[in-house]
């Protein structure tokens, strides 16, 4: 196995003292390897003396390396200013994946595509020039330093909406292909708030890979939905025609829309194909609504490729129920998203001295993370429940949550209020993935119900199944920073005992 090197400097844009880059590049370097290479990459923290940041490299499995998943204050000391981590892990699993600054808001900008790549893939077709496409939503009215006061102030102070989708950092962006040509495309949603629905039209697309894991192909898919933290592979073909103009466009979904929420791009054959100036003229795609998306993702799309990949129907050895709710904090201002009630004092981080790992790794007592860490053992099959409820404004929103070393099966999902007694799985073939949205199925921005007194109402549930097999201490968020910063999240403790990390031993 090679060794990989990167090195990541962060920095702010030239032209905003909030905005976050990596190598002054929007987004960040692609970081690319084999599977099982060791990956070093330097991290560089160039921000203002009281910025800090740690980097999550998102799907990476970090099996024995728990103390690189960039988890700030849990598994790593964050980096301060000036100062350089060297995060050091396998390259594992293979597929499509990125890497993102894992702190505040800075991953609005701060991100970038990794790509792990498997001599074994069954496809061995051209990837489309450039690299994988990466999705993410800026806002050009307000700051991301405002907006992280905000969320966690008293009074809570919502930035809003964004003002623009991106793919690859641009509003217009254009993709250049050869017609008569068979590509697989990346799809990476590095989107910090919205849920997008994305498609090119006259060129449907075939999936073959859900979140870095292999499925079999799914044909004639038309528009395809990314939440935040969500991968796609994808193969398109283009025509025989030697010149040709094909509007991209990309959607908000599950958020109230603002009015220029969509992003056009646009695909061309040969750089001879004309744009036209006005894009307006060029036909659209049709973009599955949310009741299109809903159907499609609880109709068992995606059918796992290989059997070791396939769900264990027995029956769980452990199921924790998660009741995730918005509620004021104690001074009736503030707003956090709690799990079980949970809160933690984000005051109190500041008194930190070493990550919550290793402070189990060495046996020591620490009472911060105490109300959100869940304990699971070696082996155990695990489900876990999210129950989706109403928001203080009435409002029902979806929330992609991911799993940090890991990946589950998407078990069941429902509306209203998960009921214990009926345990069968309501998908046949679950596929492995990181990242699953808990939808709004109730009360949402779409309905008339919209009302305060709706608050804390269940509306809709996931629950998802997998292997205890990583020691460590994982995050499992929300992937929406917003809601990640405003306390939506758990850890999971794993067996910490059996960590044999020489490296953390010695910290
Ligand atoms: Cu991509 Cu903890 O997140
Ligand atoms: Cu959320």
């Amino acid at each position: 196995d090679q060794r990989r090197e990167y090195t990541l400097t962060v920095s702010y844009a030239s032209n905003s003292s909030s905005t976050v880059l990596i190598n002054n590049q929007f987004p960040g370097p692609l970081i690319e390897a084999e599977l099982d290479d060791i990956l070093v990459v330097h991290v560089k923290n160039n921000l203002l003396s009281n910025e800090e940041l740690t980097i999550h490299f998102h799907g990476m499995l970090q099996k024995q390396t728990p103390h690189m998943d960039g988890a700030a204050y849990m598994t790593q000391m964050p980096i301060s200013s000036g100062k350089t981590f060297t995060y050091v892990f396998r390259a594992n699993p293979a597929g499509t994946y990125f890497y993102h600054s894992h702190s505040g808001l800075q991953a609005v900008t701060a991100f970038g595509p990794l790509l792990v790549h498997d001599k074994q893939k069954p496809w061995n077709l051209p990837e489309i020039p450039g690299g994988p496409l990466l999705f993410s939503d800026q806002w050009l009215t307000s700051d991301r330093l405002t907006q992280e006061v905000g969320l966690i102030g008293s009074p809570f102070k919502w930035e809003g909406e964004p003002t623009d989708l991106l793919i690859n950092g641009q509003r217009n962006f254009v993709m250049t292909l050869r017609p008569n040509t068979k590509y697989l495309l990346r799809l990476i949603g590095a989107t910090s708030l919205s849920t997008i629905v994305f498609g090119i039209y006259q060129h449907p697309m075939t999936v073959v890979e859900v979140d870095g894991t292999l499925i079999k192909p799914k044909p004639n898919v038309n528009s395809l939905e990314l939440a935040s933290g969500q991968r796609y592979a994808v193969i398109i073909e283009t025509k025989k025609q030697s010149q040709g103009v094909f509007l991209m466009e990309t959607a908000i979904r599950w958020r109230a829309l603002p009015a220029n929420s969509s992003c056009i791009g646009v695909l061309r054959y040969g750089s001879i194909s004309q744009i036209p100036s006005d894009l307006s003229i060029l036909p659209r795609p049709t973009l599955a609504n949310e009741t299109d998306l809903l159907k499609f993702s609880f109709n068992n799309p995606y059918e796992t490729m290989f059997s070791l990949d396939k769900m264990p129907t027995k029956s769980s050895n452990r199921e924790y129920f998660l009741l995730a709710t918005q509620d004021l904090t104690s001074d009736g201002l503030g707003y956090r998203w709690k799990i079980n009630n949970a809160v933690l004092d984000m005051l109190q981080l500041q008194s930190v001295t070493a990550p919550f790992l290793f402070d189990l790794y060495n046996g020591n007592q620490q009472d911060l993370f105490k109300n959100v860490t869940y304990v699971v053992e070696q082996n155990e099959i695990v489900d876990i429940v999210i129950q989706n409820t109403v928001a203080l404004n009435g409002v029902c929103e979806s929330h992609p949550f991911h799993m940090h070393g890991h990946k589950f099966w998407v078990h069941s999902y429902g509306s209203g209020m998960y009921q214990k007694l009926k345990p069968t799985a309501s998908i046949s073939f679950p596929v492995l993935r990181d990242t699953q949205t808990v939808y709004a199925t109730q009360y949402a921005y779409f309905t008339s119900n919209r009302t305060a007194n709706n608050h804390r109402l269940p509306c809709g549930w996931t629950k998802i199944r997998m292997i205890v097999d990583n020691p460590g201490l994982w995050m499992f968020h929300c992937h929406i920073g917003a809601h990640s910063y405003m306390d939506m999240y758990i850890l999971l403790k794993e067996d910490i005992a059996h960590l044999t990390m020489e490296s953390l031993a010695q910290h």
